[in-house]
Protein backbone atom coordinates (compact mmCIF):
# COMPACT_ATOMS: atom_id res chain seq x y z
CA UNK A 1 0.00 0.00 0.00
CA UNK A 2 1.72 3.41 -1.06
CA UNK A 3 -0.02 5.15 1.53
CA UNK A 4 0.39 5.77 5.04
CA UNK A 5 -1.98 3.34 7.15
CA UNK A 6 -3.52 6.44 9.29
CA UNK A 7 -4.78 8.04 6.35
CA UNK A 8 -6.09 4.95 4.60
CA UNK A 9 -8.02 4.34 7.95
CA UNK A 10 -9.51 8.02 7.97
CA UNK A 11 -10.07 7.74 4.06
CA UNK A 12 -11.86 4.46 4.65
CA UNK A 13 -14.18 6.06 6.87
CA UNK A 14 -15.52 8.29 4.82
CA UNK A 15 -17.08 11.79 4.91
CA UNK A 16 -20.74 11.37 4.59
CA UNK A 17 -20.76 15.22 3.53
CA UNK A 18 -18.28 13.73 0.51
CA UNK A 19 -20.72 11.00 0.00
CA UNK A 20 -23.62 13.01 -0.20
CA UNK A 21 -21.89 16.13 -2.52
CA UNK A 22 -21.19 12.95 -5.01
CA UNK A 23 -24.24 12.05 -5.16
CA UNK A 24 -25.64 14.91 -5.81
CA UNK A 25 -23.85 15.27 -8.87
CA UNK A 26 -24.59 11.94 -9.72
CA UNK A 27 -28.35 12.49 -9.76
CA UNK A 28 -27.79 15.89 -11.22
CA UNK A 29 -26.29 14.15 -14.28
CA UNK A 30 -28.88 10.70 -14.31
CA UNK A 31 -30.46 12.02 -17.79
CA UNK A 32 -33.63 11.95 -15.22
CA UNK A 33 -34.08 15.76 -15.99
CA UNK A 34 -35.46 16.01 -12.57
CA UNK A 35 -33.94 18.57 -10.20
CA UNK A 36 -31.92 17.31 -7.15
CA UNK A 37 -32.53 19.17 -3.74
CA UNK A 38 -28.75 19.42 -2.34
CA UNK A 39 -28.46 20.26 1.01
CA UNK A 40 -25.60 18.50 1.98
CA UNK A 41 -22.95 21.06 1.79
CA UNK A 42 -21.88 24.61 3.36
CA UNK A 43 -20.96 26.26 -0.10
CA UNK A 44 -22.26 29.40 -0.36
CA UNK A 45 -24.66 29.94 -2.99
CA UNK A 46 -24.50 33.77 -3.24
CA UNK A 47 -22.04 36.03 -4.74
CA UNK A 48 -19.51 38.12 -2.64
CA UNK A 49 -21.11 41.79 -2.20
CA UNK A 50 -20.40 44.29 -4.97
CA UNK A 51 -17.50 45.70 -2.39
CA UNK A 52 -14.95 42.76 -3.15
CA UNK A 53 -15.08 42.96 -6.97
CA UNK A 54 -14.52 46.93 -6.46
CA UNK A 55 -11.94 46.43 -3.93
CA UNK A 56 -9.83 43.60 -6.32
CA UNK A 57 -10.08 46.10 -9.43
CA UNK A 58 -8.43 48.66 -7.66
CA UNK A 59 -5.94 46.55 -6.17
CA UNK A 60 -5.32 44.78 -9.04
CA UNK A 61 -4.67 47.88 -11.06
CA UNK A 62 -2.27 49.10 -8.57
CA UNK A 63 1.09 49.29 -10.07
CA UNK A 64 3.60 49.24 -7.09
CA UNK A 65 6.44 47.01 -7.15
CA UNK A 66 6.89 44.31 -4.85
CA UNK A 67 2.84 43.19 -3.89
CA UNK A 68 3.34 39.54 -4.38
CA UNK A 69 6.68 38.94 -2.47
CA UNK A 70 6.57 37.01 0.54
CA UNK A 71 5.76 38.98 4.01
CA UNK A 72 6.30 38.00 7.58
CA UNK A 73 4.46 34.69 7.97
CA UNK A 74 2.00 36.84 10.25
CA UNK A 75 0.77 39.17 7.29
CA UNK A 76 0.64 42.58 6.12
CA UNK A 77 0.54 45.03 9.04
CA UNK A 78 -2.02 46.94 7.22
CA UNK A 79 -4.27 43.89 7.00
CA UNK A 80 -3.79 43.09 10.32
CA UNK A 81 -4.38 46.72 11.51
CA UNK A 82 -7.82 46.75 10.17
CA UNK A 83 -8.71 43.02 11.50
CA UNK A 84 -7.77 44.51 15.17
CA UNK A 85 -9.46 47.91 14.70
CA UNK A 86 -12.87 45.55 14.36
CA UNK A 87 -12.56 43.40 16.58
CA UNK A 88 -11.69 45.97 19.39
CA UNK A 89 -15.13 47.18 18.17
CA UNK A 90 -16.81 44.34 19.14
CA UNK A 91 -14.94 42.76 21.79
CA UNK A 92 -13.78 46.40 23.42
CA UNK A 93 -10.45 44.98 24.05
CA UNK A 94 -6.91 46.44 22.56
CA UNK A 95 -6.54 44.37 19.49
CA UNK A 96 -3.06 45.45 18.05
CA UNK A 97 -1.69 44.09 14.65
CA UNK A 98 0.67 41.87 16.66
CA UNK A 99 -3.07 40.55 18.20
CA UNK A 100 -3.48 39.12 14.36
CA UNK A 101 -2.01 36.30 12.09
CA UNK A 102 -3.53 36.39 8.95
CA UNK A 103 -4.07 32.62 8.24
CA UNK A 104 -4.85 30.23 5.05
CA UNK A 105 -9.04 30.02 6.02
CA UNK A 106 -10.46 28.83 9.30
CA UNK A 107 -9.23 25.47 9.23
CA UNK A 108 -5.31 26.89 8.65
CA UNK A 109 -6.02 29.20 11.54
CA UNK A 110 -7.57 26.08 13.58
CA UNK A 111 -4.71 24.00 12.70
CA UNK A 112 -1.96 26.72 13.39
CA UNK A 113 -3.66 27.01 16.74
CA UNK A 114 -3.52 23.47 17.76
CA UNK A 115 -0.07 23.40 16.30
CA UNK A 116 1.34 26.37 18.66
CA UNK A 117 -0.32 24.99 21.42
CA UNK A 118 -0.12 21.20 21.75
CA UNK A 119 2.18 18.58 22.76
CA UNK A 120 1.90 14.92 21.44
CA UNK A 121 -0.09 12.84 24.25
CA UNK A 122 -2.90 15.80 25.57
CA UNK A 123 -6.37 16.30 24.84
CA UNK A 124 -8.48 18.69 22.94
CA UNK A 125 -12.39 18.46 23.81
CA UNK A 126 -15.04 19.19 21.03
CA UNK A 127 -18.61 19.46 21.71
CA UNK A 128 -20.69 17.29 19.95
CA UNK A 129 -22.28 17.66 17.45
CA UNK A 130 -19.14 19.16 15.83
CA UNK A 131 -17.44 19.95 12.80
CA UNK A 132 -16.39 16.75 11.51
CA UNK A 133 -12.59 17.87 10.62
CA UNK A 134 -11.65 18.39 14.40
CA UNK A 135 -10.63 14.90 14.90
CA UNK A 136 -8.48 14.87 11.89
CA UNK A 137 -6.89 18.61 12.66
CA UNK A 138 -6.42 17.38 16.40
CA UNK A 139 -4.57 13.98 15.46
CA UNK A 140 -2.34 16.17 12.99
CA UNK A 141 -0.68 17.70 16.04
CA UNK A 142 -0.28 14.26 17.87
CA UNK A 143 -2.98 14.64 20.65
CA UNK A 144 -6.78 13.12 21.47
CA UNK A 145 -9.92 14.52 20.40
CA UNK A 146 -12.04 13.94 23.54
CA UNK A 147 -15.98 14.54 23.14
CA UNK A 148 -18.30 16.41 25.44
CA UNK A 149 -21.95 16.54 25.00
CA UNK A 150 -24.06 19.55 24.31
CA UNK A 151 -27.65 19.85 26.06
CA UNK A 152 -30.56 19.12 24.37
CA UNK A 153 -30.83 22.86 23.22
CA UNK A 154 -27.43 21.93 21.68
CA UNK A 155 -25.90 24.87 24.21
CA UNK A 156 -22.97 23.98 25.86
CA UNK A 157 -23.00 21.55 29.04
CA UNK A 158 -20.46 23.14 31.14
CA UNK A 159 -20.92 19.60 33.48
CA UNK A 160 -19.76 17.66 30.74
CA UNK A 161 -16.80 19.62 29.76
CA UNK A 162 -16.08 19.83 33.60
CA UNK A 163 -16.20 15.78 33.54
CA UNK A 164 -13.94 15.22 30.49
CA UNK A 165 -11.23 17.70 31.60
CA UNK A 166 -8.31 15.50 32.52
CA UNK A 167 -4.30 16.85 33.84
CA UNK A 168 -3.69 16.34 29.54
CA UNK A 169 -6.79 19.06 29.02
CA UNK A 170 -4.77 21.42 26.79
CA UNK A 171 -7.81 23.56 24.63
CA UNK A 172 -11.72 22.97 24.34
CA UNK A 173 -12.63 23.64 20.57
CA UNK A 174 -16.02 25.70 20.42
CA UNK A 175 -17.66 26.66 17.29
CA UNK A 176 -19.85 29.80 17.61
CA UNK A 177 -22.61 30.20 16.36
CA UNK A 178 -22.46 26.33 15.56
CA UNK A 179 -22.09 23.89 12.50
CA UNK A 180 -24.23 21.98 12.25
CA UNK A 181 -26.78 23.16 14.62
CA UNK A 182 -26.85 26.92 13.93
CA UNK A 183 -27.01 27.92 17.42
CA UNK A 184 -25.41 31.05 19.00
CA UNK A 185 -24.16 30.30 22.49
CA UNK A 186 -25.66 32.53 25.25
CA UNK A 187 -23.08 34.98 26.72
CA UNK A 188 -23.57 33.37 30.10
CA UNK A 189 -22.74 30.17 28.78
CA UNK A 190 -19.53 31.64 27.41
CA UNK A 191 -19.31 33.17 30.70
CA UNK A 192 -19.80 30.09 32.47
CA UNK A 193 -16.83 28.33 30.13
CA UNK A 194 -14.41 31.14 31.61
CA UNK A 195 -15.23 30.19 35.03
CA UNK A 196 -14.60 26.47 34.34
CA UNK A 197 -11.75 27.02 32.65
CA UNK A 198 -9.88 29.33 35.25
CA UNK A 199 -10.82 27.43 38.38
CA UNK A 200 -9.57 24.21 35.89
CA UNK A 201 -6.64 25.87 35.06
CA UNK A 202 -5.21 26.66 38.82
CA UNK A 203 -2.44 24.99 39.70
CA UNK A 204 -1.06 23.90 35.92
CA UNK A 205 1.85 25.45 34.29
CA UNK A 206 -0.45 26.39 31.68
CA UNK A 207 -4.21 27.57 31.56
CA UNK A 208 -6.71 25.54 29.39
CA UNK A 209 -7.50 27.61 25.81
CA UNK A 210 -10.43 28.09 24.06
CA UNK A 211 -10.47 27.41 20.67
CA UNK A 212 -13.41 29.45 19.04
CA UNK A 213 -13.25 28.28 15.61
CA UNK A 214 -15.86 31.02 14.60
CA UNK A 215 -16.14 31.57 10.26
CA UNK A 216 -20.15 32.00 10.85
CA UNK A 217 -19.71 34.65 13.17
CA UNK A 218 -20.74 37.42 11.49
CA UNK A 219 -23.61 35.26 9.75
CA UNK A 220 -26.24 36.04 13.13
CA UNK A 221 -29.79 36.87 12.06
CA UNK A 222 -31.62 38.41 15.75
CA UNK A 223 -29.21 40.21 17.26
CA UNK A 224 -26.73 43.03 16.01
CA UNK A 225 -23.64 40.97 17.14
CA UNK A 226 -22.12 37.04 17.83
CA UNK A 227 -21.66 36.60 21.90
CA UNK A 228 -18.17 36.83 22.74
CA UNK A 229 -15.93 34.35 23.65
CA UNK A 230 -13.15 37.22 24.09
CA UNK A 231 -15.01 38.30 26.98
CA UNK A 232 -16.63 35.25 28.52
CA UNK A 233 -12.45 34.05 29.10
CA UNK A 234 -8.95 35.49 28.75
CA UNK A 235 -7.42 32.14 27.52
CA UNK A 236 -9.23 32.60 24.25
CA UNK A 237 -8.01 32.69 20.22
CA UNK A 238 -10.64 33.10 17.82
CA UNK A 239 -10.53 30.97 14.11
CA UNK A 240 -11.96 32.59 11.13
CA UNK A 241 -12.31 33.48 8.01
CA UNK A 242 -13.99 35.06 5.03
CA UNK A 243 -15.26 31.74 3.73
CA UNK A 244 -18.56 32.70 4.89
CA UNK A 245 -19.17 36.23 5.87
CA UNK A 246 -17.72 37.91 2.46
CA UNK A 247 -18.70 34.48 0.11
CA UNK A 248 -14.87 33.84 -0.26
CA UNK A 249 -14.07 29.85 0.49
CA UNK A 250 -12.57 29.12 -2.40
CA UNK A 251 -9.69 31.94 -1.71
CA UNK A 252 -8.17 30.65 1.51
CA UNK A 253 -8.63 33.63 3.49
CA UNK A 254 -8.73 33.87 7.34
CA UNK A 255 -7.08 35.12 10.50
CA UNK A 256 -6.39 34.05 14.00
CA UNK A 257 -6.67 36.83 16.49
CA UNK A 258 -4.73 35.65 20.10
CA UNK A 259 -6.62 37.46 23.14
CA UNK A 260 -4.77 40.36 24.33
CA UNK A 261 -5.97 39.56 27.62
CA UNK A 262 -4.00 36.11 27.59
CA UNK A 263 -0.85 36.38 30.06
CA UNK A 264 2.04 35.90 27.15
CA UNK A 265 0.36 36.73 23.70
CA UNK A 266 2.90 38.00 21.95
CA UNK A 267 5.07 34.71 23.02
CA UNK A 268 1.27 32.85 21.47
CA UNK A 269 1.04 34.93 18.28
CA UNK A 270 4.87 34.40 17.59
CA UNK A 271 4.20 30.29 18.34
CA UNK A 272 1.13 30.44 15.57
CA UNK A 273 3.51 32.74 12.92
CA UNK A 274 6.26 29.65 13.50
CA UNK A 275 3.49 27.54 13.14
CA UNK A 276 1.71 29.35 9.55
CA UNK A 277 5.35 28.97 8.40
CA UNK A 278 6.02 25.69 9.00
CA UNK A 279 2.99 23.72 8.44
CA UNK A 280 4.02 25.21 4.62
CA UNK A 281 1.44 27.75 4.79
CA UNK A 282 4.00 30.79 5.01
CA UNK A 283 1.76 33.27 4.95
CA UNK A 284 -2.32 33.85 3.77
CA UNK A 285 -2.59 34.60 0.15
CA UNK A 286 -1.09 38.15 -0.59
CA UNK A 287 -3.92 39.79 -2.93
CA UNK A 288 -6.55 38.24 -0.43
CA UNK A 289 -4.86 39.93 2.74
CA UNK A 290 -5.03 43.53 0.61
CA UNK A 291 -8.99 42.86 -0.58
CA UNK A 292 -9.50 42.01 3.02
CA UNK A 293 -8.31 45.09 3.98
CA UNK A 294 -10.86 47.09 3.03
CA UNK A 295 -14.13 44.83 4.15
CA UNK A 296 -13.50 44.55 7.32
CA UNK A 297 -17.25 46.27 8.19
CA UNK A 298 -18.82 44.28 4.87
CA UNK A 299 -20.56 41.49 5.36
CA UNK A 300 -22.83 39.60 2.72
CA UNK A 301 -26.57 40.23 2.48
CA UNK A 302 -27.64 39.10 6.21
CA UNK A 303 -31.22 38.91 4.92
CA UNK A 304 -30.37 36.37 2.01
CA UNK A 305 -30.09 33.88 4.85
CA UNK A 306 -32.17 35.32 7.35
CA UNK A 307 -35.14 34.61 4.94
CA UNK A 308 -34.01 31.10 4.25
CA UNK A 309 -33.89 29.99 8.15
CA UNK A 310 -37.13 31.79 9.20
CA UNK A 311 -38.83 29.99 5.70
CA UNK A 312 -37.48 26.43 7.02
CA UNK A 313 -37.52 26.93 10.45
CA UNK A 314 -41.53 28.52 10.29
CA UNK A 315 -42.12 25.46 7.86
CA UNK A 316 -40.36 22.36 9.75
CA UNK A 317 -41.75 23.23 12.64
CA UNK A 318 -45.33 23.57 11.06
CA UNK A 319 -44.83 20.14 9.50
CA UNK A 320 -44.20 18.85 13.29
CA UNK A 321 -40.32 18.48 13.28
CA UNK A 322 -38.77 19.00 16.37
CA UNK A 323 -35.78 22.23 15.53
CA UNK A 324 -33.54 23.48 18.13
CA UNK A 325 -33.95 27.06 17.20
CA UNK A 326 -30.85 28.72 14.96
CA UNK A 327 -29.69 32.05 15.74
CA UNK A 328 -26.87 32.12 13.27
CA UNK A 329 -24.53 30.19 10.34
CA UNK A 330 -26.91 28.96 7.47
CA UNK A 331 -27.74 25.55 8.97
CA UNK A 332 -30.72 23.96 10.87
CA UNK A 333 -30.29 20.67 12.23
CA UNK A 334 -33.68 18.86 13.13
CA UNK A 335 -34.63 15.71 14.69
CA UNK A 336 -34.65 12.54 12.56
CA UNK A 337 -38.97 11.30 12.80
CA UNK A 338 -38.61 8.19 13.87
CA UNK A 339 -35.07 8.60 15.80
CA UNK A 340 -33.06 6.76 12.94
CA UNK A 341 -31.16 9.50 10.92
CA UNK A 342 -29.35 7.26 8.70
CA UNK A 343 -32.55 5.44 7.48
CA UNK A 344 -34.27 8.85 7.20
CA UNK A 345 -31.55 10.67 5.25
CA UNK A 346 -31.62 7.33 3.10
CA UNK A 347 -35.80 8.22 2.76
CA UNK A 348 -35.03 11.61 1.68
CA UNK A 349 -32.65 11.00 -0.84
CA UNK A 350 -35.16 8.47 -2.62
CA UNK A 351 -36.62 11.38 -2.76
CA UNK A 352 -33.69 13.37 -4.26
CA UNK A 353 -33.55 15.31 -1.26
CA UNK A 354 -29.83 15.47 0.03
CA UNK A 355 -29.27 16.22 3.75
CA UNK A 356 -26.48 15.10 6.20
CA UNK A 357 -27.22 12.70 9.21
CA UNK A 358 -26.34 13.72 12.61
CA UNK A 359 -24.01 10.85 12.51
CA UNK A 360 -21.51 12.61 10.44
CA UNK A 361 -21.22 15.30 13.46
CA UNK A 362 -20.94 12.96 16.80
CA UNK A 363 -24.38 13.27 17.18
CA UNK A 364 -27.04 10.40 15.62
CA UNK A 365 -30.54 11.16 15.64
CA UNK A 366 -30.75 14.48 14.14
CA UNK A 367 -29.91 15.91 10.13
CA UNK A 368 -28.58 18.55 8.97
CA UNK A 369 -30.16 20.82 6.38
CA UNK A 370 -27.19 23.30 4.57
CA UNK A 371 -29.56 26.15 3.79
CA UNK A 372 -27.12 28.44 1.77
CA UNK A 373 -29.05 27.34 -1.44
CA UNK A 374 -31.44 29.43 -3.57
CA UNK A 375 -35.02 30.37 -2.48
CA UNK A 376 -36.29 27.69 -5.66
CA UNK A 377 -34.96 24.77 -3.97
CA UNK A 378 -36.13 25.20 -0.82
CA UNK A 379 -39.56 25.86 -2.20
CA UNK A 380 -39.71 22.61 -3.81
CA UNK A 381 -38.30 20.52 -1.50
CA UNK A 382 -40.47 21.48 1.36
CA UNK A 383 -43.29 19.27 0.08
CA UNK A 384 -41.11 16.73 0.44
CA UNK A 385 -39.88 16.84 3.54
CA UNK A 386 -43.53 17.02 4.81
CA UNK A 387 -44.56 14.03 2.91
CA UNK A 388 -41.13 12.06 4.85
CA UNK A 389 -42.39 12.76 8.35
CA UNK A 390 -46.13 11.98 7.42
CA UNK A 391 -44.11 8.93 6.27
CA UNK A 392 -42.79 7.99 9.42
CA UNK A 393 -45.50 9.27 11.58
C1 LIG B 1 -17.02 25.13 11.82
C2 LIG B 1 -16.13 25.31 10.65
N1 LIG B 1 -14.83 25.52 10.84
C3 LIG B 1 -13.99 25.69 9.81
C4 LIG B 1 -14.44 25.64 8.52
C5 LIG B 1 -13.45 25.83 7.41
O1 LIG B 1 -13.50 27.16 7.01
P1 LIG B 1 -12.50 27.73 5.91
O2 LIG B 1 -13.07 27.36 4.59
O3 LIG B 1 -12.46 29.18 6.14
O4 LIG B 1 -11.19 27.07 6.16
C6 LIG B 1 -15.78 25.42 8.25
C7 LIG B 1 -16.28 25.31 6.87
O5 LIG B 1 -17.36 24.88 6.57
C8 LIG B 1 -16.66 25.25 9.35
O6 LIG B 1 -17.96 25.02 9.18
Amino acid sequence: MPISRRIAAYQAGGSWIRKLFEEGARLANDGSGKPVYDFSIGNPDLEPPPEFKKALRTIVNDDTPGQHKYMANTGFEETRAAVAADLSKDHDLPFTPQNIVMTVGAGGAVNVTLKALIDPGEEVIVNAPYFVEYRFYIENHGATMVVAETKPDFNLDLDDIAAKITDRTRAVIITNPNNPTGVMYPQETLDGLGDLLREKSVGRDRPIFVIDDAPYRKLIYDSPKCTSSFNGYENTLVATSHSKDLGLPGERIGFLAVSPRIDGWERLTGATAFANRTLGFVNAPALMQRVVAQLQSVTIDLDWYRRKRDLLYNELTRMGYEVPFPGGAFYIFPKAPGGDDIAFIEKLKDNRVLVVPGTGFGRSGYFRISYCVTDDKIEGALPLFEAAIKNYS
